[in-house]
């Protein structure tokens, strides 16, 4: 079982432009055609902060579109907001505030046995990383640059924090890195 971030990144390390635009991703490739399927069939709990979902709120009809229904997941997750967000229809989430320990100690309960994914923005991945709850990073590296945007990891991760386990090419649009963190490091 193991907490992993998982998520799409200009080369620049940027997941989404300043004002939340995914435009620039959706030209890389096809979600059926990565990784995707194949991860999130060991994930047990998904932990994402507010305008990552508000996100999927704006975009409903995307997620129906590639779906069929609003929202994506089977598998339970955490939204992390300090404000009253609302909820969506026959979706399991669950609001929550503050430090990520307890509820990680949560989400692995639910996730019995399966992977816990921060789905992003990067500074909730920095926060499992800095409570030593992170255990891989895999990065999804698209062949574009953004300039400015919301940003990937936000956190000084010096050697030997993060370790290169694989590399994977997708087509000339992408390239998949998984790193290794060592939970076990002095800074
Ligand atoms: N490229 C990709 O594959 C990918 C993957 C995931 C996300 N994205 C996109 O990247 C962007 C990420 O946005 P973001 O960087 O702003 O990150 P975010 O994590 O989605 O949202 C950050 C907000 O979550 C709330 N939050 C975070 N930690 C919290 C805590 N411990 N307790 C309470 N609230 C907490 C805070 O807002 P409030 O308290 O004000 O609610 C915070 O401003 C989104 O546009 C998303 O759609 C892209």
């Amino acid at each position: 079982m193991k907490t992993q971030f998982y998520t799409a990144t200009s080369l620049d390390g940027f997941i989404a432009t300043e004002d939340d635009s995914l435009e620039w991703l959706f030209s890389l490739g096809e979600l059926s055609e990565s990784s995707y399927p194949e991860f999130i069939a060991d994930v047990g709990a998904l932990a994402m902060g507010s305008s990552t979902y508000e996100w999927l709120l704006r975009h409903a009809d995307k997620v129906i579109e590639e779906v069929g229904s609003a929202w994506p997941y089977t598998q339970p997750t955490w939204v992390f907001s300090t404000r009253k967000l609302p909820a969506i229809e026959s979706a399991d989430i669950r609001f929550v505030s503050g430090d990520v320990r307890p509820i990680h100690y949560d989400m692995c309960k639910a996730a019995s046995g399966k992977n816990i994914w921060i789905v992003g923005g990067g500074d909730l991945a920095g926060q499992f990383y800095d409570a030593g709850l992170l255990d891989e990073l895999i990065v999804q590296v698209g062949s574009v640059t953004l300039g400015k945007g919301k940003p990937l990891f936000p956190r000084r991760a010096l050697s030997p924090a993060l370790r290169l386990t694989e590399v994977r090419q997708m087509g000339a649009s992408m390239v998949e890195l998984r790193y290794q963190v060592n939970n076990s490091r002095v800074e």
